[in-house]
């Protein structure tokens, strides 16, 4: 258990530089891509930009009052902009470095690099089909990968048997891409991946209270299963947090 709790701490100044080796950027070793590569000759399905967006404009007190996690769906589904609007706020990209070693987003990511990809599990968005998808967030599109059968059923069991989370309208899935931050963090870049990620989940969060949908993080699921189906190899991307989306039930 201790030995775990090591990748939590930082470092004394005089400790890192004992303890923290050479980084590949200071290697002059080629920075990592910010977004995984797909076949460009495949069509891409366009999401409604940012500036479009009519829905969103809840106070932030209210969102941030609202926020709990939400475990119940209806069978409602997802409108284009709301989906639009929660890969938005949770992964939009607003600009790239010129000499492209990082990414500016809606959430902060230590160093700016910003190693996640979304992958989608949409089984109820209005206008596309159920299946998998990936964010292109350099574009704000979305990329089908397959269809899935049973989805609703899979996801149950892939998350422990917690049935509610195959019932969700969509499933978010953040994969992490270690080595966007270990190319100049090295050894701490593992602390700061888990930081990035409470922000983008928390991003999910707030985004969902903001427009009335309701979300839950998952951290129990089947890792290699998981990895399996989203064709990941496990070691260099792999699955760190699912979340189910949905319409809740208002109370009369
Ligand atoms: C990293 C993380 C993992 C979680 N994993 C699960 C999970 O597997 N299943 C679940 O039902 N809730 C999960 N939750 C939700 C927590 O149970 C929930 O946030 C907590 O009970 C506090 O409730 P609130 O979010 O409504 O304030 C997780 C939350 C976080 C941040």
């Amino acid at each position: 258990m201790e030995n775990n709790r090591r990748f939590l701490h930082f470092f004394d100044q005089d400790e890192y530089e004992k303890e923290v080796p050479e980084s590949d950027e200071k290697k002059n070793k080629p920075f990592p891509l910010f977004q995984k590569p797909y076949d460009e000759t495949k069509s891409l399905i366009d999401l409604i930009p940012p500036e479009k967006f009519i829905i969103g404009k809840k106070p932030f007190i209210v969102a941030i009052n609202r926020r709990m996690s939400r475990r119940n769906y209806t069978d409602e589904s997802l409108t284009l902009e709301e989906l639009s609007f929660l890969l938005w706020c949770t992964q939009g990209v607003k600009r790239a470095f010129k000499d492209r070693t990082g990414v500016l987003r809606t959430v902060p990511s230590a160093g700016a690099k910003s190693p996640f990809e979304t992958y989608l599990i949409i089984n109820r968005v209005e206008g596309i089909k159920p299946g998998m998808y990936r964010y292109i967030s350099f574009k704000h599109k979305l990329l089908f990968i397959k269809n899935i059968e049973n989805a609703e059923e899979l996801i149950g069991k892939l998350t422990y048997d917690q049935k509610f989370i195959g019932k969700g309208a969509v499933l978010f899935c953040w994969v992490a891409i270690p080595y966007r931050t270990e190319w100049r963090y090295t050894i701490v870049a593992h602390k700061f991946i888990a930081v990035d990620l409470g922000h983008v989940s928390e991003n999910l969060y707030l985004a969902c209270e903001a427009i009335d949908l309701g979300t839950v993080a998952i951290g129990y699921y089947e890792q290699k299963k998981f990895d399996t189906l989203l064709e990941l190899d496990g070691k260099n991307e792999f699955v760190v947090l699912v979340a189910p989306v949905g319409k809740y039930p208002t109370l009369i």
